[in-house]
């Protein structure tokens, strides 16, 4: 059977991927292809992308699979918010649920856009219910027999929050929160009241969170103690989508690019420690609820990489698997699963090890790009010996080998690498190379084998979606991948998944005696990571990067 997962909702992270007898082939997010960041369209460069990968056309794909269910459930529960008083009904919002809800209808929720794109084929059209979706693309992919699974993200079609109980290859539900009672749209809340994009820059408060200190009383929007937390929604959101309430309990607004006081650092401290407080209180409800030991997460909140970390290191459960693509871009790895459920069927169990399911380009494709835009180069007998060589004497290198990544995560494969033992370096990648916020940390990527000699958890953290703390003698020795709080965001990489990765972090360790080295994703502030060689080598020659290196090829500058 071939399936096709898709996610498209109008709201953000389109994508595609296609699983073959139960088996992940590939999958990859529009933007990547289209280079609109969070692109929301309908996926059709990534659709086209995974039929060219599996060599077929859309006529031998036995079920397109979308992960959201039809658009008419949602505007219902819309209606049904108005109704009742819990969702302010004014123009704004009526005029966009409205707007929406006709948008998908006249799209029949994404299958018409694909027959008109794609032709007449004989695939089965199926809409997934997203939490569903997203559920399966954490039990799918985690290989566990027995799991609890919790879903939190902004909004499904009533979903804010949902708890799963994964036995057997098989998938029961166990309790649902509705939509607005959810912890994505408080976050989501706070990021906006910040200055930030709002279910994009939510990363920005949590490395902002650990400049703070306690103090600012949230209880007002969030009752962390109730069993599940419960956020009032009526006082992060008023009338014609205002903060005004947020407002008058908390100052006004940052504007965006301004300074950062010292209040705003304590409210992104306080938002981000409500969120820990009430991710940890559904994880606890939902291990109690299932009697399981092993947990799995999925949804945008679980992009929470420090929640992700203290419920990591709180020993709850035995077992945790993240989803890495836990944002909307992976329901489309679970919408495409959802087949092997019928008549009371099981899941294919292929723990995910890696992220490489995207596009590659091999070094034909790449030296025909340098010489397209006459850009001299060497071609290298071994670029993880080059690459060690030029990070240990500072350099920051492009580093594009294999197959793109799927998920937000750089990994080794469309990454910025650099020395983590300059403590200057952080400031560097920053001015000359990420143009970002000063405040955010850098990740550190470790062979495997060296992880518990620099951290105290995280020894297996092959998608750098949760944090550990650094070991205390260790945080001078990588001072550009620690952050101010002690933690790190981990990549361990093994030599069976990422052997040409693992031995430029072997190679550089060799010279520097240090087997780590700081990740970054390829891309310039605001942009998709890097897709094609062209996309590389135009980041390159736009940013401070010193050398970049793609596949068995070098560019210096
Ligand atoms: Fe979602």
């Amino acid at each position: 059977m071939i399936a096709l997962g898709i996610n498209y909702s109008q709201m953000h992270d389109s994508s595609a991927c296609i699983v073959r007898d139960g088996e992940l082939l590939f999958a990859v997010a529009e933007e990547r292809i289209s280079r609109v960041k969070h692109d929301a369209r309908f996926p059709q460069l990534a659709i086209q992308a995974c039929l060219d990968f599996a060599k077929i056309s859309a006529a031998d794909v036995d079920e397109v699979c979308f992960g959201w269910q039809p658009i008419g459930r949602l505007y219902r529960h819309d209606l049904k918010l108005y109704a009742g008083g819990r969702w302010p009904l004014d123009y704004l919002n009526f005029t966009n649920s409205t707007r929406y809800f006709l948008s998908m209808w006249h799209q029949e929720s994404g299958s018409a856009p694909f027959r008109r794109l794609f032709g007449p084929c004989k695939a089965r059209m199926r809409f997934v219910d997203h939490h569903l979706a997203h559920a399966l693309s954490a039990y799918g992919y985690s290989g566990f027999d027995d799991s609890a699974i919790v879903i939190m993200d902004g909004r499904g079609a009533w979903e804010a929050t949902s708890i799963w109980h994964g036995r057997n290859g098989r998938l029961d539900h166990v309790q649902t929160i509705n939509w607005p009672d959810s912890l994505g749209f408080f976050y989501a809340r706070f990021t906006e009241f910040l200055g930030f994009t709002p279910n994009s820059d939510e990363w920005k408060v949590m490395g902002l969170a650990p400049y703070g200190k306690p103090g600012v009383d949230l209880s007002q929007f969030i009752d962390v103690n109730a069993n599940p937390p419960r956020v009032h929604y009526g006082e992060l959101m008023t009338g014609g989508n205002s903060l005004s309430k947020m407002i008058a309990a908390l100052g006004p607004v940052r504007v965006p690019e301004s300074d950062i006081s010292d209040h705003h650092k304590d409210v992104a401290f306080a938002a981000q420690d409500a969120c820990e407080h009430a991710m940890m209180s559904i994880v606890k409800l939902a291990l109690q609820k299932t009697g399981s030991r092993n947990l799995c997460l999925a949804g945008g909140v679980a992009l929470n990489s420090k929640a992700n970390g203290k419920i990591a290191a709180s020993g709850l459960a035995e077992k945790l698997f993240v989803q890495p693509a836990a944002s909307d871009d992976g329901v489309a790895l679970g919408a495409a699963l959802a087949p092997y459920l019928d008549s009371n069927g099981k899941l294919p169990s292929k723990p995910m090890r890696h992220g490489y399911w995207g596009p590659c380009f091999d070094d034909g494709a790449i030296e025909s790009a340098l010489k397209t835009y006459k850009i001299e180069h060497n071609r290298l007998s071994d670029p993880t010996g080059t690459a060690a060589q030029l990070l240990s004497s500072g350099k920051i290198i492009g580093w594009f080998q294999g197959r793109m990544e799927f998920g937000p995560r750089a990994l080794g494969s469309r990454s910025i690498l650099a020395d983590p033992r300059d403590p200057e370096m952080n400031a560097k990648v920053n001015n000359a190379v990420k143009f970002r916020e000063w405040w955010r940390p850098f990740a550190p990527s470790f062979k495997k084998e060296a992880a518990p000699e620099y951290l105290v958890s995280a020894f297996d953290s092959p998608f750098m979606i949760l944090t550990a703390q650094v070991r205390p003698d260790k945080r001078s020795v990588i001072p550009s991948v620690t952050h101010v709080d002690g933690s790190a965001r981990p990549q361990t990489v093994e030599r069976d998944v990422n052997p040409l990765y693992y031995r430029l972090i072997d190679e550089f360790g060799k010279i520097t005696g240090v087997p780590v080295v700081m990740n970054t994703s390829f891309n310039l502030r605001g942009e998709a990571i890097v897709h094609t060689p062209t996309d590389a080598i135009r980041t390159f020659f736009s940013s401070g990067m010193d050398a970049l290196i793609m596949g068995n090829f070098l560019v210096e500058k």
